[in-house]
């Protein structure tokens, strides 16, 4: 384990912000870990778990500890009839492990291929993805917690997964994920509700075809980080009540709409974006992508000042125009290394 100063983190965001931060380590073990947590204690530093960075907004100067998390490793536990129990490293490339998966026929997760990001990223937002949340599968977390100096694992039922959330959003400065173990599906069931998905798996009823056809649909819609810096969908889509939802329907009857739980409405963040007149409309250097408008993107070398702006601008035109807030996804970083609020 070798710490590092003024590193910069432009190659580790995929939104490619400029950011240096003055500490970094790259750990590859649980006792690397261990021995960063302590160096930060002693040298009196804030820590920033860094994974994929395709869910975060860095400052231009980070004065803090960066721990880049690279645990490798997929490790087959248990199986009954129905599923197969594997133990994954945190630094695992999230599509690299759904295509490995689906090489060893273990099913449940093709719907969220080609998301960006690494394993251990995965339960902190719940990702999903045409019609399946990572949470359905996970098994339990194993973490490193920072308040009583314990590795323990994380049953899935007490991860409180629900939309783009789960306990590791509420207490990101605790829970450091070491692991996650998923339980998969040794039959395959495929979840083809979303969309048009079912109309582009047609009659080729499989889990490779399945998961070719995702790759497909993001390959279209998405922007590739790499092409265009974006932290993928910028805003969650915001749910609303029933009530709240019925006035705005009389004005927008062609507003997309979701039914959930509680009378409540989700509602299409990119369609709110789009009638908003974001859809591919930048704002110095930085956009909404002209396929999707729920995409943010870096077209040249902005600063988390210059996303901010423009992020604050599409939020106050909806706002404006359907008296709706919405809320960003990716974390918003200061610069000790604290998460901030967007609000500010
Ligand atoms: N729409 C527009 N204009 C746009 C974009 C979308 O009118 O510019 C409309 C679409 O026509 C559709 C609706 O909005 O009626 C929803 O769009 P889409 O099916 O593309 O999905 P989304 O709600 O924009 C969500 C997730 C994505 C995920 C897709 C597929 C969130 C915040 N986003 O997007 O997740 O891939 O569904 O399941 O829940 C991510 O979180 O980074 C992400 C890409």
């Amino acid at each position: 384990m070798q710490i590092q100063t003024q590193v910069q983190l432009k190659p580790f965001n995929t939104l490619s912000l400029d950011a240096t931060a003055s500490h970094y380590v790259r750990i590859h073990s649980v006792e690397d870990l261990e021995a960063a947590l302590q160096f930060a204690q002693d040298e009196n530093l804030n820590v920033l778990i860094l994974s994929g960075g395709s869910n975060m907004l860095l400052p231009e100067q980070i004065h803090a500890l960066v721990i880049h998390m690279d645990i490798q490793g997929i490790e087959y536990l248990s199986e009954d009839e129905m599923t197969q129990t594997v133990r994954v490293g945190a630094g695992q490339v999230w599509h690299d492990f759904v295509l490995w998966s689906t090489a060893h026929q273990l099913f449940g997760l093709q719907n969220l291929a080609l998301i960006p990001g690494l394993v251990g990223a995965s339960p902190v937002q719940n990702i999903g993805a045409y019609g399946v949340e990572v949470g359905e599968f996970i098994d339990s977390v194993q973490v490193y917690d920072r308040e009583n100096k314990v590795h323990c694992s994380i049953a899935a039922v007490d991860c409180d997964f629900s939309y783009r959330h789960s306990i590791f959003k509420d207490r990101p400065e605790r829970f450091v994920i070491t692991h996650v173990t998923f339980k998969l599906l040794r039959q395959a069931e495929l979840k083809l509700n979303y969309g048009d998905l079912k109309n582009a798996v047609g009659d080729e009823l499989t889990a490779e075809n399945l998961q070719q056809q995702v790759i497909h649909i993001r390959q279209t819609k998405l922007p590739d980080p790499k092409q265009y810096p974006n932290v993928g969908s910028f805003f969650k889509n915001p749910v609303i009540s029933q009530q709240v939802f019925d006035q705005i329907v009389v004005q927008f009857p062609n507003l997309p709409h979701y039914p959930q739980p509680y009378n409540e409405v989700k509602l299409a963040a990119g369609w709110l974006i789009d009638q908003a007149g974001w859809k591919g409309k930048t704002l110095g250097m930085v956009g909404m992508f002209h396929k999707q408008a729920l995409v943010l993107v870096n077209y040249e070398h902005a600063t988390l000042h210059d996303v901010r702006a423009t992020y604050k601008a599409v939020q106050h035109d909806v706002f404006e125009k359907f008296n709706i807030v919405l809320h960003p996804e990716p974390v918003l970083f200061d610069e000790n290394g604290l998460i901030r609020s967007h609000q500010d």
